[in-house]
């Protein structure tokens, strides 16, 4: 089989990784991918959001299987594209794609299965949500409703800090069309935690969880980041268990209500307080950097699971994972997640031990490994306790060298 993944960052180098341990692949391609992936794939010089572009080289390769990385190719429809084309591919369609393209999007469909979340009004008018800040109490969470990179949500101590918020999305339109619409919800308190489900003919079927760490700064303080550290599994109290199962039964309930017809991962965040979760969020694909720990820890074929997923014919038993711990520390660059720079010369990697797994996040190949993101490198270690796996992933890490080089010292010491 010929397999494309899509994107440049670690989860698609976790995920391709993942993919070349299987029987049935025997060449993976990555669009565009980055320097660590070089090495046993062929990166393709194609952007992950030309859709036509991937298409046509879809077509003329005959690539037997598609895997999506990032939500943008997704949300402008690239798996109805596929089809449409006879062509094979694993992910949402354009109109399940809508649960991470709009936030208002998601809150109706939450209301409507009584799914806990926060409560919340919608608005395309800058004065009607003015007049709305007094029926919040404060702390409030401004949001646009479209994609903005992670950056769409804005916590507000005050009604100054709203107002604000909102002049920011409708007046300056910091993010364009993408702040067409503004969701107002109340805050909401507790412990952050995400649940990654591969949806199979609108079933959800839960993979292992995988904590991650969104704050730059050791004790969660500082700006938000894509995610700098993870580790899994994550163990849940029955009552959790039981309730996280609940809001999945009510999702696959909407999901054939509303006829939808969802295929691929649906990423569910989660605020958890008293073992009680509300959903703030849906992603429509992997997480990231959780799959630089899931990959690791799967004992499952992934091109199978892909493979049945898209076929609508998964089954619980068909997931099996390691008991093995798994963590990962990003490094970052220098001033991540304000502005940093790149070309950095990455040293050092060649003498970490050879059961640590580097995933690229952003690096490129110019005779020598640059940095080239924010996040740069993903030091995943594996390890019978998760003290184990944080002190080999450590370890390794300061072995490896770049200027500026920054990452977080507490991953997984909670
Ligand atoms: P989202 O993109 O909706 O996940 O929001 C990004 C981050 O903002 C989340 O990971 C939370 O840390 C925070 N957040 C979003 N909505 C709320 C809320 N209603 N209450 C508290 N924190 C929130
Ligand atoms: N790690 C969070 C995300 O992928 O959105």
């Amino acid at each position: 089989m010929k397999v494309l993944v899509i994107g440049n960052g670690g989860r698609e180098h976790a995920l391709a990784w993942k993919l070349n341990e299987s029987p049935s692949v025997d060449k993976i391609y990555l669009a565009k991918g980055n320097g660590g992936t070089s090495s046993f794939c062929e990166n393709v010089d194609i952007d992950p959001s030309d859709i036509e572009g991937l298409l046509k080289f879809a077509l003329k390769e005959k690539i037997d299987f598609t895997v999506v990385g990032p939500e943008d190719p997704l949300c402008m429809g690239i798996v109805d594209k596929f089809r449409e084309n006879g062509l094979k591919i694993f992910g949402p369609n354009k109109e399940c794609a809508k649960f991470e393209k709009s936030k208002e999007f998601t809150k109706i469909f939450l209301e409507k299965y009584n799914i806990p979340t926060a409560k919340y009004l919608s608005f395309t008018d800058y004065d009607k949500a003015i007049n709305s800040l007094d029926k919040f109490s404060y702390p409030l969470v401004v949001k646009a409703d479209g994609l903005c990179l992670g950056k769409g949500v804005l916590i507000c101590e005050n009604k100054e800090e709203a107002v604000d918020a909102l002049d920011k999305i409708f007046k300056e339109r910091v993010f364009g069309s993408e702040g067409d619409k503004v969701v107002i919800e109340e805050f909401l308190t507790g412990e952050e935690a995400s649940l990654l489900c591969l949806v199979s003919n609108n079933k959800l079927y839960p993979l292992e969880r995988a904590k991650d760490h969104k704050q730059i700064y050791d004790g969660d303080k500082g700006p938000n980041t894509g995610g700098v550290g993870t580790y899994s599994p994550v163990k849940a109290s029955d009552e959790l268990a039981k309730n996280l199962r609940e809001v999945c039964d009510k999702i696959e309930e909407g999901f054939d209500k509303e006829n939808l017809n969802y295929s691929g991962i649906l990423f569910i965040g989660f605020m958890i307080e008293d073992d009680k979760p509300k959903v703030l969020e849906f992603n429509v694909r992997f997480g990231d950097p959780e799959t630089e720990v899931l990959m690791p820890r799967l004992d499952s074929d992934l091109f199978e699971l892909l493979n049945k997923t898209v076929d609508g014919e998964l089954k619980e038993e068909d997931i099996v994972w390691k008991d093995d711990y798994c963590l990962t520390v990003i490094m970052c660059s220098g001033g991540y997640p304000a502005s940093y720079e790149k070309g950095k010369v990455i040293e050092g990697i060649e003498d970490t031990d050879e059961d640590i797994i580097i995933f690229h996040n952003g690096t490129k190949l110019d005779k020598e490994l640059l940095t080239n993101g924010g996040r740069v490198l993903s030091v995943t270690a594996l390890g019978k306790t998760l003290k184990e796996a944080r002190e080999k992933a450590y370890e390794n890490v300061e072995k490896i060298h770049f200027d500026g080089a920054y990452y977080r010292k507490d991953i997984g010491t909670k």
